[in-house]
């Protein structure tokens, strides 16, 4: 049995700064993946969000439909001014080379927003509002999974269930016939997604809730999401499906930039973010929506990694499909530092030693431990906790040796000055270990709300 618990409860127990988006969603026998189904996942780690839209033309965010209260007119006239001038499938190509570029292993594209347009050719889009029907005649949901699976990216769909347009959207109990038809748009287009394009690695819920309050819990008696799930379950057995629907989900979602600090988190969890400073997901302007730091980033990979959970980067391409130059050159810059230190990244899980915030975290695959050093001058002051195995070298991933101390219980790592004065955002240590290391950190925990 699954131990019970509130999101703060976790949250207060492992000092963490994580906020779990929609727990306490509704639980059924048989719905969650294994752990095993999750194994690739776990050990993907880093993934590429991407929020391209009609939106997308506006560049004042992918919430412009409804923040400056368009109208359904207007709003659709743009379906017809969206043309981009590439094809489909170069564009496709460019996002899936781009988060290749940044060694992404999954990536999770919007395939409809909350303005309800669809980026594909959905017989179930209500008054087909679709980039089939209108403006470039195409289906970009075709030609991205089309990239995806020739390029053995795992591939991964977002999907809103609400709907803007819909008056029941806003009034569910008073306009029940528009929010049921809103809900029958759900069925159907998830329908398409999990059949029509080949494998899906991942659903990515978001906006389940009602009228713009409560949680995604709170609309479960509208679109009763296990029974949504369970279909998605006989399309897509091995999808991994995230909790946004009113469903617990495989994963929990923090969703901003905000610092991670704490313990390591003991369920599977991601943390999505932009790679600009946040103010959009969808395409805007750098003067408008500046680039967030290499370090930064980085560091915040290292934070997320070191306590088990995933990153996902959000790229919003602008209307004609391109990433921008600047957002494109730090994906590549994000790649180089996976190339050199990705050893200490992929297929990792966090541990065996709890995260000191800002100072030092810990990963581990098979035999090796790494450290991952982000205040070496703080470093030198930390003792390591004793460990019941025998070390057999210590190192830097370009290979110079280091030395291992007893110190009191525990022990240290001398590291050289010149590491210190180098000030990386994360020096990482190789320890080799005599055998493999077991301990893990999961933990079976459901949890009950907020
Ligand atoms: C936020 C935004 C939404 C975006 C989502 C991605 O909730 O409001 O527009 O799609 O984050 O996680």
């Amino acid at each position: 049995m699954p131990k019970e618990m509130k999101g703060s409860e976790l949250i207060s127990r492992l000092n963490s700064s994580v906020v779990f988006k929609s727990l306490g969603g509704q639980s059924a026998p048989g719905l969650k993946l294994s752990r095993e189904d999750m194994d690739w996942w776990r050990e993907a780690k880093l993934g590429m969000f991407i929020h391209w839209g009609l939106y997308s033309i506006l560049g004042r965010g992918e919430w412009v439909y409804f923040r400056e209260q368009l109208s359904d007119a207007e709003y659709r006239k743009l379906a017809g001014e969206f043309c981009p001038d590439q094809s489909p499938e170069q564009i496709a190509q460019s996002w899936v080379s781009a988060a290749q570029n940044a060694g992404m292993k999954y990536m999770v594209m919007v395939t409809r927003h909350h303005d309800g347009f669809s980026l594909w050719d959905s017989p179930g889009s209500f008054g087909q509002f679709t980039t089939a029907a209108t403006g470039p005649k195409a289906d970009y949901v075709r030609a991205y999974a089309d990239a995806c699976h020739a390029a053995g990216m795992r591939t991964g769909f977002y999907y809103s269930p609400m709907d803007w347009r819909f008056p029941g959207y806003f009034h569910p109990k008073e306009q029940l016939d528009s929010a049921l038809r809103m809900k029958q748009q759900t069925y159907d287009q998830v329908e398409e997604l999990t059949t029509r394009y080949g494998q899906v690695d991942i659903l990515w819920y978001d906006g389940g809730w009602l009228a713009h309050t409560g949680s995604d819990c709170d609309s479960a008696w509208l679109y009763e999401p296990v029974k949504l799930n369970r279909m998605v379950r006989r399309n897509a057995p091995k999808a991994v499906i995230n909790p946004r629907s009113g469903w617990e989900g495989d994963f929990y979602c923090d969703e901003g930039s905000h610092e991670v600090r704490g313990k390591i988190i003991p369920v599977p969890w991601e943390k999505s973010m932009c790679l600009c400073t946040g103010k959009s997901w969808g395409w805007m302007p750098e003067q408008d929506d500046p680039l967030s730091s290499l370090d930064s980033l980085l560091t915040m990979l290292v934070n997320v990694v070191c306590r088990d959970g995933n990153l996902i980067l959000n790229v919003g391409p602008d209307q004609n499909g391109r990433i921008r130059p600047d957002v494109e050159k730090r994906l590549s810059q994000i790649g180089s530092w996976m190339e050199e230190n990705g050893e200490a990244i992929y297929a990792t899980r966090a541990g065996i030693f709890q995260p000191v915030d800002s100072v030092y975290g810990t990963t581990f695959r098979e035999n090796r431990l790494y450290l991952h050093i982000q205040d070496p001058e703080a470093f030198r002051r930390q003792t390591l906790p004793p460990i019941p195995y025998q070390i057999e070298r210590a190192e830097t991933l370009d290979g110079i040796s280091l030395e291992i101390r007893a110190a009191g219980e525990g022990w240290t790592v001398d590291l050289p000055q010149r590491l210190i004065e180098e000030k990386r955002v994360d020096t990482i240590v190789r320890i080799t270990l005599d055998r493999p290391i077991v301990e893990r950190f999961d933990e079976d925990i459901r949890f009950t709300g907020e």
